[in-house]
Order: C-alpha cells, then sequence, then structure tokens
C-alpha cells in the first residue's frame, strides 16, 4: 500500500491524540469523524487495521450502487458465519445473484395478509401481559424482539413450530455481540497481536441455535409442521435440485441474525422517542383509521436516521477500486455507517434531533431522498425484507401507540454497536393502558 496516495483521516502517528476520542464509543467516534473531515474518503488506521471510510453521498453511490459487485462481504463476520455460512447476507457475488432470485417469492407483495396475521397475534399478545401489570415499567426492547421473533418464525418458518424465544434471543445476543466485539478496528487488532476472545462463550449458543433450526427443517419435511414463505420456498428449490440442506440451515439462520432484531430495533427507538413527543403520539393515533398515514410514516423514517439498526455496512475490496478520487487497493476493507452519514450536518440540519416533520412531503422512494439516507442500503444489496419490516414497524408502532401511554424512564439510551445497534442496558418504559 506504500505507493498509494491514502485519503486523509487519523494515521497511527496520531493514535494518542485519538484515543480520548474513542472514550464514548465505535458510534460516537465515526459520527465525530465524520464532522471533523470534510473530505469525501476518510482513511482510518489504528495499529495494523485500516479501513477506508466512505463519507459522501456521492461516494455511496459508487460503493454501493456503481460497483458492488468489486466487493466481497467482510471478511471481519468470522462466528456469525458458522451460524449463517453462505446465506444471502453473506454469500459469494457469483451465486448470490441465483440465490436472492430464487428466495424473492417469499418476499413478494401478496403476502401482505400473513405478516399482518403474525405479527398481530404476537403484537395482541404483549398487549394482553402489558396491561395486566398498568403503570409498570418494561423493557421494551426485549419485548419486541420477543414479538417479532415470533411474528418471524410463523410468517417465514412455520406457523406451528415452538418457539423458546428467551432462549432464542439469548443464544443470538451472546453470538453477535461477540462477533460485534471482534468486528471493531481496536478488537481486530487486539486479535491480531495474540488476544483472543474466549470463543467458548458462544460455542453452546452456536449449538443451541443449530438445533432449534434443524427442528425447524425437520418438522416442516416431515410434515410435522406446515412450511412458512421462506422454508416453502427453499423446499421447493429442493425439490428442483438447486439448493441443499446446508442451504436451508444458512437462510433460516440469516434470517435469525437479520430478520427481527432489525425491525425491533425501529420499533423500539420509534416507540421511546414517540413517548417525549405526546404531541406526535396523537398524531399517529388521529390518523390511524386513514389511507395514508404521513405522520407514522414520517416518524419511522426518522428512527431509521437516528437509530439505523444496521450501523456499517462493510465491505472487502476483491481488486483495486477507486473511490471518491482514491484507490481502495484489493483486500482492503471499506465502510458505509449510515449511523455517521446519518447524522452528519452537511447533509441534515440539526441532525441530532428528532423532527420527523423534516420528512413530510419527501418521495416515498428512499432512493430519491439521496444517498445520505441509507438505513436498508442502496443498490443490489438492498434489504430484502424491507417491505415487511416496514408493514411489521407500522402495524405495532400504531397498535401499541393506539392502546397505550408511553413515558420514558431514566435518561437517553446507551447505544451499542454489536452487529445490530441496540440499547445497552435494555430500554426501559413505563407503559399505562388508555
Ligand atoms: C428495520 C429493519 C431492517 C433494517 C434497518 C435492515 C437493514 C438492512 C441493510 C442495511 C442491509 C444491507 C446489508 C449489507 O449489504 O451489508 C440489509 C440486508 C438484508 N436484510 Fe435487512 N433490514 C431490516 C429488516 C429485515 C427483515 C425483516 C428481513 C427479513 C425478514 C431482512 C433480511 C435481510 C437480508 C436477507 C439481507 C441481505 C440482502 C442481500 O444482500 O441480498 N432485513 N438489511
Amino acid at each position: 500500500m506504500t505507493d498509494v496516495a491514502l485519503p486523509p483521516g487519523p494515521k497511527n502517528a496520531a493514535i494518542l491524540r485519538e484515543l480520548p476520542r474513542f472514550r464514548r464509543g465505535v458510534l460516537a467516534y465515526l459520527v465525530e469523524l465524520s464532522r471533523r473531515y470534510d473530505d469525501p474518503v476518510v482513511h482510518l488506521q489504528f495499529g495494523p487495521g485500516a479501513s477506508f471510510v466512505v463519507n459522501h453521498p456521492d461516494v455511496v453511490k459508487e460503493f454501493l450502487v456503481r460497483v458492488p459487485e468489486r466487493f466481497s462481504r467482510s471478511r471481519w463476520l468470522g462466528e456469525l458465519r458458522k451460524l449463517v455460512g453462505a446465506g444471502l447476507l453473506f454469500s459469494d457475488e457469483t451465486t448470490w445473484v441465483e440465490q436472492r432470485k430464487r428466495l424473492r417469492p417469499a418476499y413478494a407483495r401478496g403476502h401482505v395478509a400473513v405478516v399482518d396475521e403474525a405479527t398481530r397475534v404476537e403484537t395482541d399478545a404483549l398487549a394482553d401481559r402489558w396491561r395486566r401489570v398498568p403503570g409498570a415499567v418494561v423493557d421494551v426492547q426485549e419485548d419486541a424482539k420477543r414479538v417479532l421473533l415470533r411474528a418471524l418464525v410463523r410468517i417465514m418458518f412455520s406457523p406451528e413450530a415452538p418457539v423458546d424465544d428467551r432462549q432464542v434471543i439469548a443464544d443470538l445476543d451472546a453470538v453477535l455481540q461477540f462477533v460485534g466485539m471482534r468486528s471493531t478496528v481496536i478488537r481486530q487488532n487486539l486479535a491480531l497481536v495474540g488476544i483472543r476472545w474466549r470463543e467458548t462463550a458462544v460455542r453452546g449458543a452456536l449449538a443451541r441455535l443449530d438445533a432449534f433450526i434443524a427442528d425447524l427443517i425437520d418438522g416442516t419435511r416431515s410434515g410435522r409442521y406446515s412450511a412458512g414463505l421462506l422454508l416453502a420456498t427453499l423446499l421447493e428449490a429442493e425439490a428442483r435440485g438447486e439448493v441443499d440442506a446446508q442451504n436451508l440451515h444458512d437462510e433460516i439462520g440469516t434470517l435469525l441474525v437479520a430478520g427481527f432484531d432489525t425491525t425491533s430495533a425501529l420499533v423500539t427507538f420509534a416507540l421511546w422517542s414517540l413517548a417525549a413527543r405526546p404531541d406526535l403520539a396523537d398524531a399517529v393515533r388521529t390518523e390511524a383509521e386513514a389511507d395514508d398515514r404521513p405522520v407514522l410514516e414520517a416518524v419511522l423514517r426518522e428512527t431509521l436516521r437516528l437509530y439505523p439498526a444496521v450501523w456499517a455496512i462493510h465491505r472487502t475490496a476483491t481488486e483495486d477500486v477507486e473511490l471518491g478520487g482514491f484507490t481502495v487497493p484489493k483486500g482492503e476493507h471499506v465502510m458505509a455507517s449510515p449511523f455517521a452519514l446519518q447524522r452528519n450536518p452537511a447533509w441534515w440540519p440539526d441532525p441530532d434531533a428528532f423532527a420527523p416533520a423534516r420528512f413530510f412531503d419527501a418521495p416515498d422512494n428512499d432512493a430519491l431522498l439521496g444517498m445520505e439516507y441509507l438505513p436498508f442500503s442502496h443498490g443490489r444489496h438492498t434489504c430484502i425484507g424491507k417491505r415487511m419490516a416496514l408493514q411489521q414497524a407500522r402495524l405495532m408502532v400504531s397498535e401499541l401507540v393506539a392502546r397505550f401511554d408511553f413515558e420514558q424512564v431514566g435518561g437517553p439510551p446507551r447505544l451499542v454497536p454489536g452487529v445490530i445497534i441496540r440499547a445497552a442496558d435494555g430500554l426501559p418504559l413505563r407503559v399505562t393502558p388508555r
């Protein structure tokens, strides 16, 4: 790399000056870095680890839309691969095109009723639980995860399969936190100099998750359970000889990682934000019966701006690539952070304020909003579950706000960047039936 001009950014020589900035955590550091450098690409170097950080909407477009085939998914997510292997999230670019086409029927528009029904049943069960203890303080993050995991299993895998939601969530949290820690630049460097994280911590969790996935597949194959949308699509592909048992396992594992924690972050932070804005909560209630729900839509979009579940999109260059006027050499890590780009005042006035009004009258299509808005990414790897996620979030937020008043307890959540963003200490809200 020595003969290639690097973009500006903090280098090893300045590491001591940078360390205090790191004290507030990775997310705050990325936001600060994005604001400090007025450059399209920033080069971040800590020890032997380095990243090219995309820092301008035009470069987001180059990275995600114009030349996505010149990158592979980052090699940094090792442990996660044990669970999700070559599922859609991590598959090789050469097999990914066919794979995405094959899975598309599971996400088609026609499944609105199936998604609604399962989400409604689980949301109603949660509302019943909350109603039994009026005025109690509940961890909305945990409760939203349980609802959305149970709904995901019913919709995508099997309506009848039993799911020990607390155990599955605890096991996934263990794996995701472990991977999240390892994927930060600093932790990578610790690993490189020989300090290893205790892999045994996640071995039991991975084994239990594998057993859960095996039961879904065996139960559906043997007719004990009926097949949900994804499993039905996959079993048809298996009958045509296009996929094998390992592919089935990996696609289910992929959705356990990508398909409920993400949406639950959206629901959780939307409810938390609305708790401080009774005017907006009332507006959401008032428009509940209307065909258009501009306030709810704007609340969800603003929540995704401030709290994008996928806080960073990681890739590795598979060849030398031009980005923002610089050459990214083959093998280097490139990252675009929705969290940092969506909090940059260059594109978002008053970026730290929760102000859904900024999305009133905005175009429906995220791409038309500009590349500085990328909660579901852009280009060919755009989130395949976006429609389902938004449908579920609309239903949950509007139903829960209609039936309960929410009150914030304690200060703002301490955000931590696992693979998916979360509130480190849960998200307590006082919940009172209306
Ligand atoms: C608010 C909720 C969600 C957010 C913010 C979100 C965000 C994202 C983002 C940013 C990506 C691109 C990742 C990358 O390229 O590295 C992605 C990909 C993906 N998402 Fe989502 N997602 C959400 C919900 C869902 C749901 C509900 C599902 C499935 C039921 C899902 C399944 C996937 C899959 C399979 C991919 C890989 C797509 C591909 O590469 O072809 N996501 N998501």
